[in-house]
């Protein structure tokens, strides 16, 4: 065996156990994939008006402005400033929360973190942030009254409920020693959800997980604002290179021709 191919043997393998760490890092609840696609400007239009609404009075996003995602997601300073922005904000400044993060932490018992790297912070990522958005469930017990399969404990209220509705939460006996791979739930292994019938949300269930994917959608980009750049700068890269060996194969034919 050359010494190059056992090198790549390392590089595969320890590829392979970063990925095994990293998707044990999420205490082993399932995730549904969030498809989210970034360069689909629809959805990043919703995804920034539905977090205006509904996050932005206790999130920030610290590293971006306003001005940067009207550039990138597709819309113009006047639908900004007049649709998605409120308070004293200014279209050059950083997207910030109204709350005072003392207060915020006497009323949650945390302080509502900053979101702009949520989506990749966690090990999983995009869906990490999809799964917990529609994994709210009614826990008395919570200060808030809330709690989450994916993130238990967490003091976050369900905001979005009455788009989705109030879930409570499905449970079967865990076995000993088992494993819950939907998260547990007073000891219990989580099954699934129900929303009673006088609970129901204003969304029918696909309509809640679309909104669910536009705000993922919008996190993701913020998380990483180069990106729908840097996608459209690749294409034209390899256009560049697919233009630039046509014409070197040309080039060469034209030197070669006379020595045939
Ligand atoms: C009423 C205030 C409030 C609103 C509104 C709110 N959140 Fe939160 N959020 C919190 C608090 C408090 C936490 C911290 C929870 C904890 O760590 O226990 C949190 C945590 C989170 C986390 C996990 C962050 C982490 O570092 O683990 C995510 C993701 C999140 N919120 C997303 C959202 C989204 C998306 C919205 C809008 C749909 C939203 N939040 C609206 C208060 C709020």
């Amino acid at each position: 065996m050359t010494n190059s191919s056992s090198f790549l043997k390392t590089l595969v393998a320890s590829a392979l156990l970063f990925a095994g760490a990293a998707s044990a890092a999420g205490g082993g609840v399932e995730m549904e994939s969030a498809q989210v696609d970034i360069s689909n400007k629809g959805s990043l239009q919703r995804g920034a008006a539905l977090y205006m609404n509904y996050c932005s009075a206790c999130h920030s996003l610290g590293y971006q402005r306003y001005s940067r995602m009207a550039e990138d997601i597709g819309l113009s300073e006047a639908q900004v400033t007049e649709n998605l922005m409120f308070g004293d904000a200014k279209f050059g400044e950083t997207i910030n929360t109204g709350m005072d993060a003392k207060k915020a932490e006497a009323w949650f018992g945390k302080a509502p973190p900053d979101l702009s790297l949520i989506a990749r912070r966690k090990a999983e990522g995009a869906d990490w942030v999809y799964n917990y958005l529609k994994s709210f469930y009614v826990d008395e017990s919570r200060p808030m009254g809330w709690n989450n399969a994916v993130f238990p404990g967490a003091s976050m209220p369900h905001v979005l409920w009455e788009l989705q509705g109030s879930q409570h939460v499905l449970t079967e006996p865990k076995h000993e020693g088992g494993h819950c791979p939907k998260g547990e739930a007073n000891g219990q292994c989580i099954t699934g959800f129900s929303i009673p019938e006088h609970k129901k949300g204003s969304l029918s269930a696909e309509e809640y997980d679309q909104v669910a994917r536009d705000l993922t959608t919008f996190l993701a980009y913020v998380g990483e604002p180069a990106a729908s750049k840097r996608e459209s700068i690749g294409v034209w890269a390899v256009l560049f290179l697919a233009l630039f060996t046509l014409l070197a194969y040309f080039l060469k034919q034209e030197y070669w021709r006379d020595v045939h």
